[in-house]
């Protein structure tokens, strides 16, 4: 069922892309909500959604708790229809559209809150820990890398809360990349050979830790989190979950079992992803799905023709 989820990103992806440096993230989210909704519903699925994030910007269509599908397959969704969304408001790269799809009760459910997270590819997945200094952390990363440390890229969110964290990483000599949104796609970069990037470190939002889990689980890579409640509100949202230790270290597992297909189109260029591109009669898309089921990572290039005549396709 992978190519049917890719539809769904897809469908969010081209709504989106239609509002690219219009000024207004909300209605870009809700658009894209919208879009992937309607495609969901169309699916021979019976699909929960554990973690959502349309709340955030008025949109309530694919909130956690929501069921969607037509009927059929029994799954669980986390969804996050526009990440980078007020990038795609100021007209700026890195926006997409992700879901990732798993077994019933395979999702840990999370509140909008944040999470302290670490991310690596396979090279380095078990020789970091969180709970060490960033220092020894960036020295196990350089190891199995084989490199000295000052040849470690580190990414991290342009966040003034994360000003100690940035001297820390400096103090190694680590070169980093402070990246203003889009902390899914900078996981996924960390993960992956030929970016040129190693690893990502930081305190980012709690649904987009679950969306990074899922990815690492087809690529082999690994996140730690922590959640990093700043209110009574949200230790009492997670205990409302069923999380009731807040100080738990979560590992790739606890975020999401089992098998997993992940899908993240493109909205606005990316290191990741090409962004959508419209040409008149028709757009193209760029999604990368992973199933590790089918056991495979494949970047999906699709041209939707808006109308039935025939005209010259763009490349
Ligand atoms: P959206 O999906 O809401 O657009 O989030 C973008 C993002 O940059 C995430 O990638 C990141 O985890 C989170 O925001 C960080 O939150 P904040 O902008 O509050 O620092």
């Amino acid at each position: 069922m992978c190519d049917d989820f890719v539809k769904a990103t897809e469908a969010a992806a081209l709504e989106a892309g239609r509002m690219r440096g219009q000024g207004d993230g909300p209605v870009a989210h809700r658009a894209a909500v919208d879009a992937m909704r309607r495609t969901l519903d169309d699916m021979a699925i019976s699909a929960r959604v554990t973690v959502g994030f349309g709340d955030r910007y008025g949109a309530d269509g694919l909130i956690g708790g929501r069921e969607v599908g037509a009927g059929g397959r029994r799954c669980e969704l986390a969804i996050d229809a526009l990440e980078g969304t007020e990038s795609l408001a100021r007209g700026q790269t890195g926006a997409m559209s992700v879901l990732a799809v798993a077994a019933p009760n395979h999702i840990l459910p999370v509140p909008r809150m944040y999470m302290q997270k670490i991310v690596v590819g396979p090279r380095a997945a078990g020789s970091v820990d969180m709970d060490l200094p960033v220092r020894e952390n960036l020295e196990a990363i350089a190891k199995a890398y084989d490199r000295p440390v000052k040849d470690i890229s580190v990414i991290t969110l342009d966040r003034p809360r994360h000003e100690d964290l940035i001297e820390e990483i400096r103090a190694t000599k680590a070169r980093i990349k402070l990246i203003p949104d889009g902390d899914i796609t900078a996981s996924i970069s960390a993960a992956v050979q030929g970016t040129g990037d190693h690893v990502y470190i930081g305190i980012g939002g709690a649904p987009e830790g679950i969306m990074t889990a899922a990815a690492m689980r087809s690529l082999g890579g690994e996140i730690q989190a922590r959640f990093w409640p700043l209110s009574r509100s949200e230790v009492d949202a997670c205990l409302k979950l069923g999380i009731d230790d807040m100080e738990a270290k979560l590992s790739t597992d606890d975020m999401v079992k089992g098998d997993v297909v992940f899908c993240a189109t493109g909205v606005t260029r990316s290191d990741l992803l090409r962004g959508v591109f419209y040409f008149g009669h028709g757009a193209r898309t760029q999604t990368l799905v992973m199933c590790t089921r089918c056991r495979n990572v494949r970047f999906v290039d699709n041209i939707q023709l808006f109308t039935q005549e025939r005209r010259e396709i763009r490349l």
